[in-house]
């Protein structure tokens, strides 16, 4: 029916109109780059458009729309697309703190709540979810991604696809997804954003490549194309990426789009003129651009100079008419767009308790030195620290239709869950930054970094004098929400001097210190580590951060996070993450030279991936395995017994490396391949069971061939990367 539909409409449109298809504009709204369409009203009209992202709202929706149903020649409906991310108006933790969840009914949960308000405000199209691997904690847009595992990565690559798409994006509150940014964007050297990307093919496919394939084959709808080259040559117009491995090897059937102005980028990448990488682009599979016009401007001319065949406009074409009779576009261009559903279905009350329940699974206790933590709910806390009465930067990156000032500041959040026995002493403690490269910077992406109008030393000082009269001290410290993100690369991802500069004095007042951080990446910590009595991580928390922070300092609720990325001692580890090779030289911490080490610092990360702390503690007996001798398509079981040993409830993620010490390729020191999440009572003890089969074992051999080899192999089970009991077995095909 769709075929039929889709042939017959393109039967009727001339060669401009097609390409109009093809041409993605944005009147305004979130910028990311230097151009931003112009005479939208006009080209919808002549049929030039195929989508518009930027806006929302149903009025707005309806109105551009009105103009493509209503005055162009063949009446197409627009798609209407945003970078809904962390949700839309009801906002998420940052996606990397959506990841600490370890928990994929969440995640989805979140997705679909972000696809609800968003299709409630006329939108039909996210672009999200965002999928890159990350090993370098300098890039900014870490914050956007799941962090460094392919395993992780799937599996919420996969739950986000489910939430927006609800397996049918025709519904009234269905979102069609675009997995981003393809691919192997977060490779970008040296962590600075938009940069190369160069990685050898076993690398791409065993680490890079798993999470977009795991959308595609969750039905994913659309795809975007990254900004960086993919073996020396722009995603953008990169043929084996986008058609041969994509289409051809993935079987992906939806259509592919473009980053914002990648068309044009890949002149400065040294492709040719905008009619050669247009040209370059379409051939290569890509179907859809976003705001460079090169398609617009240049097809025509290329068709007629044979640098392109009719058959790949109509191809291209097709994909987006496709898309958009599944959106049920054709149907009713007005799918979902209803004035009356915002207010009904806009953070709700039900809404704003899912993303409290997010957020605080979502953070990780990274230290609790005597169990400073939970706090009591009296006596007197001083509360100090730029971020601690600041709604501002409750939100993070990325949020286009996000209203900070429907946020939860942590001092409200404290004061809604403390209860009136608790004293609070405010004191702001030091700017966000007084370093005036990094605040210009930053200031310009969005939310401003505020400073004082106070020196610095009185700053301080008068927060000293909080943290004398306090029981505690509870220092709200970090990154301004706008320091992560696109654009936000960072060569030193401490926090910055001003705040540092408080800690010490608030630790050497000798009043215990909990930090309460807020980051979009991996921060170097050595130092608070060292000093602080506890630190809770709480990336972005969202529109309910403050409420939700509040329920996890005083044990309304136990942190169960646990970090998708490795945390460095120094930013000199970078890249450091955990499923690394031996190396023909491994480092025993034996002092020994002439080892894979460097000679300033350990080889250790300060925090391994999968590591957080709970308020209660968890004993993990060896790893039982159902059988150590297995012969082909066999399976077994690993089974370890998790006890609660400490005084409160809490949850626990158990998770399930394997190793491969002898291959044809050098293998990684081991490979996250299962994990449960489990509630135990105190003094409760449950038995977690995964069942391994040869699936698991699988890897990319030097051939690209996806397959197992005979051998020993190591079944870790454990509370975290590092911190494993390990058992072996011997399989033969
Ligand atoms: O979706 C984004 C992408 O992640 C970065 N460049 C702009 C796009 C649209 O806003």
């Amino acid at each position: 029916k769709m075929n039929a539909f889709v042939s017959n409409l393109m039967s009727k449109m001339t060669l401009d109109e097609k390409i109009g298809q093809l041409n993605l504009v944005t009147p305004g709204g979130a910028v990311t780059g230097a151009v931003v369409s112009k005479g939208v009203d006009e080209n919808i009209r002549k049929g030039l458009v195929g989508g518009l992202f930027g806006i929302w709202g149903p009025e707005k929706v309806r109105q551009a729309q009105k103009i493509a149903v209503e005055n162009s020649r063949l009446h197409i409906p627009l798609i209407f697309g945003l970078d809904v991310i962390h949700g839309h108006k009801t906002i998420f933790p940052i996606p990397l703190g959506m990841a600490a969840t370890w928990d994929t009914m969440l995640v989805e949960k979140s997705a679909r709540i972000a696809a609800t308000e968003a299709t409630a405000d006329g939108l039909k199209w996210a672009f999200s979810p965002m999928v890159d691997i990350a090993r370098d904690p300098r890039w900014g847009r870490i914050s956007e991604g799941n962090g460094e595992d392919p395993y992780l990565g799937s599996k919420i690559a996969q739950a986000m696809v489910r939430g927006y798409q609800n397996g049918d994006v025709s519904k009234d509150n269905s979102l069609m997804a675009c997995v981003k940014h393809f691919a192997l964007y977060g490779g970008a050297e040296a962590g600075r954003e938009y940069n190369t990307v160069d990685m050898s093919r076993v690398q791409m496919y065993e680490y890079y490549l798993p999470p977009y394939k795991a959308a595609v084959d969750a039905g994913v709808g659309s795809v975007m194309s990254s900004f960086n080259v993919v073996d020396g040559i722009p995603a953008t117009g990169n043929k084996w990426l986008l058609t041969e491995l994509l289409r051809k090897q993935w079987g992906f059937k939806g259509f592919v789009v473009s980053d914002y102005t990648s068309v044009s980028e890949m002149t400065a990448h040294g492709m040719g003129d905008l009619q050669a990488v247009s040209a370059l682009a379409l051939k290569a599979g890509l179907d859809m651009d976003m705001v460079a016009e090169g398609f617009l401007n240049t097809l025509k001319k290329s068709l007629s100079e044979g640098k392109v065949t009719q058959q790949d406009i109509d191809v291209a074409c097709k994909r987006i008419l496709e898309a958009k009779y599944k959106m049920g576009l054709f149907e009713d261009p007005y799918r979902g767009v209803n004035e009356d559903r915002p207010a009904k279905e806009i953070l709700t009350d039900d809404n704003r308790k899912a993303a409290r329940e997010v957020a605080e699974h979502s953070f990780v206790l990274l230290k609790n030195d005597a169990q400073i933590l939970p706090l009591k709910k009296s006596g007197t806390i001083a509360l100090v620290g730029p971020l601690a009465d600041n709604q501002r930067n409750m939100l993070g990156t990325w949020v286009v239709a996000g209203d900070w000032q429907k946020s939860v500041s942590v001092m409200q959040g404290i004061r809604n869950v403390a209860g009136n026995n608790v004293n609070i002493i405010y004191e702001k403690g030091a700017n966000i930054t007084d370093d005036s490269l990094l605040k210009a910077r930053t200031n310009a992406l969005g939310v401003e970094v505020e400073t004082d109008k106070r020196s610095p030393q009185d700053m301080i000082n008068e927060a000293v004098d909080a943290a004398n009269k306090a029981d505690v001290v509870v220092a709200v410290v970090g990154e301004a929400a706008d320091m992560t993100g696109e654009s936000s690369s960072r060569s030193d991802i401490s926090i910055p001097e001003s705040q540092e500069n408080l800690l010490k004095a608030l630790v050497q007042t000798g009043k215990p210190v909990v930090i309460v951080l807020f980051n979009g990446r991996p921060l170097t910590l050595t130092w608070e580590n060292d000093h602080a009595k506890a630190i809770l991580d709480t990336w972005f928390g969202g529109t309910e951060a403050g409420n939700a922070i509040a329920d996890v300092l005083f044990g309304n609720y136990n942190p169960s996070g646990k970090i998708s990325t490795t945390f460095p001692r120094s930013v000199g580890q970078i890249p450091i993450y955990y499923n690394h090779k031996n190396t023909g030289r491994p480092f025993n911490n034996d002092g020994a030279k002439f080892k894979s080490s460097y000679l300033d610092i350990s080889n250790d990360p300060l925090y391994p991936f999968g590591y957080g702390l709970s308020y209660t503690t968890f004993s993990y007996s060896d790893v039982k395995l159902s059988k150590t001798k297995l012969k082909g398509n066999e399976t077994l079981n690993a089974t370890v017994t998790v006890s609660n040993t400490g005084k409160f409830a809490g949850e626990e993620t158990v998770q399930l490396y394997i190793s491969d010490p002898v291959a044809s390729v050098s293998r990684s020191v081991k490979d996250l391949k299962g994990f449960q999440k489990i509630m135990l009572q105190p003094g409760e003890s449950k038995e977690v069971t995964f069942t391994i089969t040869p699936e698991q074992l699988k890897f990319f051999n030097s051939d690209l061939k996806y397959d197992w080899e005979s051998g020993d192999f190591i079944v870790h089970i454990g509370t975290n990367s590092s911190d494993v009991k390990i058992a072996k077995l011997n399989w033969i095909k």
